[in-house]
């Protein structure tokens, strides 16, 4: 016996290396399946995004997909303005939500200038203020059949800068517009749509939930809330013919980035409001997440690529430069 283990020893010390190599070699086989596979998903989802319009350029009857009027909270400037007039060039009634009423009222003007045919009611309110507001605004939205809510109204920092240094107001002041007004508009608008069997939610997110962003800390934050709340919402309502739409645009040419005046220049990557809602109202109904706007898309394609930790570096470095715009611009 003793001879004929020691005849196979040599053969069972090369059974045990060879297997120690094939587990190795099989482990670094799966780490790079994965590190090639998890950005080839995410890019590839992104490549979709951009292609989905292309492919399919009819444009969606809003109208009778969704219903006749719209809500568009934020909506005297930017990007909220735009996206109303561009739902009033196709027919959609509409309630426009901000904290002023000559604004609201010189919109409100503009927008029947676009089609005179339509309605617009307005509401003043101010989302910072909290769960008080929402009383007066389900006065004013009873009895009217919402079939679009464009949940846009949103609250950044004034310029970049770490948590510690932001004024505990405009943190809070963050949170309660970027996240609660979403939230109980949402809660709001929703079993209206549910008994109708349609309607649309369109959370407008931004591209800054792609990853951590530092010196944006808090404003990121909340729309990576606006992410999670609307792919649960779409699992919870898509069932009763309600469309949840998660839209993330990148830079787009409005006073929400006037900390630094290279995003106050319109061009292909930072377009005017008004190419952007444009381009972002002509996803509605055809796909639920989209930054909105082709050259955001092809961005978001190249922001994919490298991993989570990189991109939260290449963010802190962008906000820095941004963060030193805005000193050089207080300075001159
Ligand atoms: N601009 C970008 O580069 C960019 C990029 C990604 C995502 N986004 C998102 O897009 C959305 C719109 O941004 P924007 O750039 O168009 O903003 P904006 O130009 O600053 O316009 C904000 C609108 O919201 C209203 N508003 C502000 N605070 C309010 C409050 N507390 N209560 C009620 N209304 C309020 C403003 O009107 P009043 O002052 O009259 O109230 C205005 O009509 C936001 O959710 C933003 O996070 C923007």
């Amino acid at each position: 016996m003793s001879n004929f283990l020691q005849l196979m020893h040599p053969w069972i010390h090369h059974r045990e290396k060879m297997l120690l190599a094939i587990g190795f070699w099989l482990l670094v086989a799966v780490l790079v399946l994965w590190a090639l596979l998890d950005p080839f998903s995410r890019v590839s989802r992104a490549l979709w995004e951009v292609l989905v319009p292309i492919i399919n350029p009819v444009p969606v009857d809003l109208k009778s997909k969704f219903g006749e009027w719209a809500v568009v909270t934020g909506s005297t400037d930017g990007i909220g303005k735009a996206y109303a007039r561009e739902l009033a060039s196709r027919g959609i009634n509409l309630i426009l939500i901000s904290r002023t009423l000559e604004r609201l009222e010189k919109t409100r003007e503009e927008i029947l200038s676009v089609n005179n045919q339509i309605q617009v009611k307005i509401i003043t309110a101010d989302f910072s203020k909290g769960q008080q507001v929402f009383k007066g605004i389900e006065c004013e939205l009873k009895d009217v059949p919402i079939g679009i809510l464009v949940n846009n109204v949103g609250k950044q920092y004034s310029y970049p800068m770490v948590v510690g240094d932001v004024p505990e107001d405009e943190l809070w002041d963050i949170i309660n517009v970027n996240v609660g007004a979403s939230t109980l508009m949402t809660r709001l608008v929703i079993p209206g749509m549910k008994k109708r069997g349609k309607g649309a939610i369109v959370n407008v997110s931004s591209g800054s939930e792609l990853q951590p962003l530092p010196l944006m800390t808090v404003y990121a934050a909340t729309k990576v809330y606006l992410k999670s709340f609307s792919e649960a919402l779409r699992a919870e309502y898509e069932e009763f013919g309600i469309t949840i739409q998660h839209l993330t645009p990148l830079f787009v040419n409005t006073k929400m980035n006037a900390f630094s005046d290279r995003l106050q220049v319109s061009s292909a990557f930072v377009p005017d409001a008004t190419t952007y809602a444009r381009s972002a109202v002509e996803t509605l109904g055809k796909i639920d997440t989209s930054t909105g706007y082709w050259a955001h898309g092809i961005q978001n394609i190249f922001t994919l690529i490298p991993p989570v930790w990189m991109r939260t570096k290449i963010g802190k470095f962008m906000n820095e430069t941004f963060r030193d715009d805005y000193f050089k611009q207080k300075t001159i």
